[in-house]
């Protein structure tokens, strides 16, 4: 992949704080794929990291855009109403319980996560907040206060935002030999632990999880884990906000996360797959909770932003319109089958899980190599082959798979047959 002369120039003016997990120079993008600047395209199982779940550019949110930038591109949402907003609204209620009916709106998932931190405080007249081991919640100063996925999205930023405690999450592969329901029993029996010794129920505000861990490993928790959370929460007047940020919006096969393990959150956090690529994110609560929120304490200029709003509401048709949530199911389960099967005949491969298209391949050290080592080496072989693929995991040893939700079967076909080439290759050519 060579580069112009005036684009390397231009790259060395970015800063350096953006990793960059490719040198790909994109030139535009179509469903699954993106296309270089010599028009080379590459197999997309990122989705810009969950974001574009329908497909790069669906022409019916293309066309949506285009034709709310005629009209309207930014009406502050302080100062007027506009449709689009109001019509988001009536999608995402058509997916929500009832009980979730009062909406904010802001830009990026670290927003709604600050927002939701504000809100549960001013609601509860509480302080304190119980986020989870390997959680990821973004990068803000509050957000990154509950942020445990990896050290490095916290150090050298001290001193963080306190009143933030931090309890296990059940990670059945990292504590194998353990069974799922004895793991979970102990990660609740801490929670409770933690509140008579670190935080009592009395000045805590909100516990904050996501139902499935993402940055910090792809984890799916024991099935019995949320049920009983909520129950905790319940018992002791503490809200329950559910980080559905990478999870929503079809990426497990459901249309949220929780949907799997029947619990309902008293605060639903939602962006990326929201809008498809447009910046936008938003809190729901119960209105009871959000008439505790002070009239103008919290806002933004640009939350909400029409356009964004616009390419959300036919994000959400599109969903219903193309069946995106048991094709989502369909795929995930084909490409889970085909990872179990390739990982029967690899030494280095741990386990592979997830629900619906958000599944992770835990890799395990293997002779000298250490698993972080394998992992990047098959993503780079996979990139060879232009199949661009992600880590997570506290140690980025685990290969997260987050195609969009309308991936065909030969895609799906193609991407785990890359896969296999590059199990086969990352050690040979590493060594
Ligand atoms: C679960 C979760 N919460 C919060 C965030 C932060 O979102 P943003 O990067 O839009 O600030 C992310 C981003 O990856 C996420 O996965």
């Amino acid at each position: 992949m060579t580069s112009s002369p005036i684009f390397q120039n231009h790259k060395q003016k970015l800063s350096p704080v953006w990793p960059h997990f490719t040198q790909i120079e994109v030139s535009h993008a179509k469903g699954s794929y993106l296309f270089d600047s010599r028009n080379q395209p590459y197999l997309d199982f990122t989705s810009g990291i969950g974001v574009t779940n329908i497909g790069h550019c669906h022409p019916r949110v293309v066309q949506a855009i285009q034709r709310q930038a005629e009209r309207l591109i930014h009406g502050q949402a302080t100062v007027v109403y506009h449709q689009p907003m109001l019509d988001l609204v009536t999608e995402l209620e058509k997916v929500l319980p009832t009980h979730l009916n009062s909406f904010f709106f802001a830009n990026s998932g670290s927003e709604a996560v600050e927002s939701a931190l504000k809100l549960a405080r001013q609601a509860t007249k509480k302080t304190n907040i119980i986020a989870f081991q390997g959680g990821y919640h973004g990068r803000t100063v509050g957000a990154m206060s509950l942020t445990t996925a990896k050290t490095i999205y916290r150090s050298h930023y001290q001193p963080l935002m306190p009143g933030v405690h931090i309890a296990p999450y059940p990670d059945p592969f990292r504590y194998r030999g353990v069974s799922p329901e004895d793991l979970s029993e102990w990660c609740l029996q801490e929670l409770q632990h933690l509140l008579r010794t670190q935080t009592s129920p009395e000045e805590t505000a909100a516990m904050i999880i996501e139902p499935i861990l993402g940055e910090g490993g792809y984890v799916v928790p024991p099935k019995n884990f949320l049920p009983r959370l909520k129950e905790i929460c319940e018992q002791h007047g503490i809200l329950l906000i559910l980080d559905e940020i990478q999870t929503g919006f079809g990426r497990t096969g459901k249309f949220f996360a929780y949907e799997h393990f029947g619990v309902e959150p008293d605060i639903l956090l939602i962006a990326k797959g929201l809008a498809s690529g447009m910046p936008l994110s938003g809190v729901v609560a119960n209105r009871r909770w959000m008439n505790h929120w002070q009239k103008g304490s919290h806002g933004g200029t640009y939350g909400g932003n029409a356009l964004s709003c616009a390419a959300a509401a036919e994000t959400l048709r599109v969903i219903h319109d193309e069946r995106l949530l048991a094709k989502a199911k369909t795929a995930g389960d084909r490409l889970m089958n085909r990872l179990r099967d390739t990982a029967k005949y690899c030494s280095y491969l741990g386990e592979i899980r997830g629900l619906g298209l958000m599944i992770g391949c835990e890799f395990v050290d293997y002779l000298n190599y250490s698993k972080q080592y394998i992992a990047e080496r098959v993503r780079k072989e996979c990139l060879k082959k232009r199949l661009i693929l992600l880590t997570c995991g506290t140690e980025n040893h685990v290969i997260r798979w987050i195609p969009p939700l309308n991936i065909t079967p030969q895609q799906v076909e193609e991407a785990v047959n890359i896969f296999e080439w590059a199990l086969d290759h990352a050690l040979k050519e590493g060594v």
